[in-house]
């Protein structure tokens, strides 16, 4: 089946005190596969909410949303446990294990998920994600509180990457960083999206230039509906109000 969306969204609302305010209102959203999508917006309009849709974490009040052409509601709690090992996810804090090494924070996805892998195997996938993000193995046995913030990134983007998941979630990854850990994470995160062919990057992230910088597609999200979808060319050239008022303003904070 020639279906080129990653992800669709079909009309999606959302509340969540059984019907008065809805936080989602209705969302329509298609992010192509293999794209590098930005979603935008002011703080509160429901960006978090929607990547907790993609997920699984939250159930839409209406409308339906298919990831990799499976509609989410079609599957039980099992089967969504284990749907859930095609995404790689990354918030803004790393959320490592405190008392686990780097390297055994990247084994576990690996001992939960691929349980018929043997343990040199799994030490031998998580040294390949943590060489991929550029960790060098002098610290592998180090702890998180042990190493840098940025490393303490590395090493959740290579733990979100363990499970090979075709599509890669960040939730502001870089909010609350210095500019120059905020470029790093950046590259970093195009870097990864470039590695491997047919992955789908979703990032939602505070920082326009970095979206513009590094994302093929973004979303912009107001009170929860779609405002824009479209290439940063797109972004450049609308004549919605809200948008140019939101990327001149953004801009100009950079
Ligand atoms: N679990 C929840 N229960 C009730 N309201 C929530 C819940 N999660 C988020 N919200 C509300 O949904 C709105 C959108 O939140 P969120 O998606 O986190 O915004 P953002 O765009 O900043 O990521 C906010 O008003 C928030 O208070
Ligand atoms: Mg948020």
């Amino acid at each position: 089946m020639a279906n080129e969306s990653a992800i669709s969204l079909r009309d999606v609302k959302k509340s969540f005190d059984g019907g008065h305010e809805f936080v989602l209102k209705g969302i329509n959203l298609e992010i192509p596969k293999g794209s590098l999508t930005a979603i935008i917006g002011f703080s509160g309009t429901g960006k978090s909410v929607m990547l907790k849709h993609l997920l699984g974490l939250f159930k839409p009040t209406s409308g339906t949303i298919e990831v990799l052409g499976t509609d989410l509601s079609t599957l039980n709690p099992d089967q969504l446990t284990k749907f859930r090992c095609n995404f790689g996810v990354l918030f803004q804090s790393a959320a490592l294990f405190d008392d686990m090494t780097v390297l055994e924070n990247v084994c576990f996805p690996l001992f939960e998920h691929r349980r018929e892998l043997k343990p040199a195997q799994v030490l031998r996938i998580a040294e390949e994600k943590l060489h991929q993000v550029g960790l060098e193995s002098k610290h592998y046995h180090k702890l998180p509180s042990q190493i840098s913030g940025g490393m303490q990134k590395r090493t959740g983007l290579a733990r979100a990457l363990a499970l090979d998941p075709e599509i890669l979630i960040y939730d502001e990854p870089t909010t609350g960083l210095d500019p120059i850990l905020t470029e790093m994470v950046d590259n970093l995160i195009l870097s990864t999206h470039k590695l491997k062919q047919g992955v789908t990057s979703i990032m939602v992230s505070h920082d326009l230039s970095a979206a513009f910088r590094i994302a093929d597609h973004i979303a912009m999200l107001d009170s929860g509906r779609v405002l824009l979808f479209g290439t940063p060319e797109d972004f450049f050239n609308t004549d919605i109000e809200l948008v140019k008022k939101f990327v001149n303003k953004g801009m100009k904070h950079q």
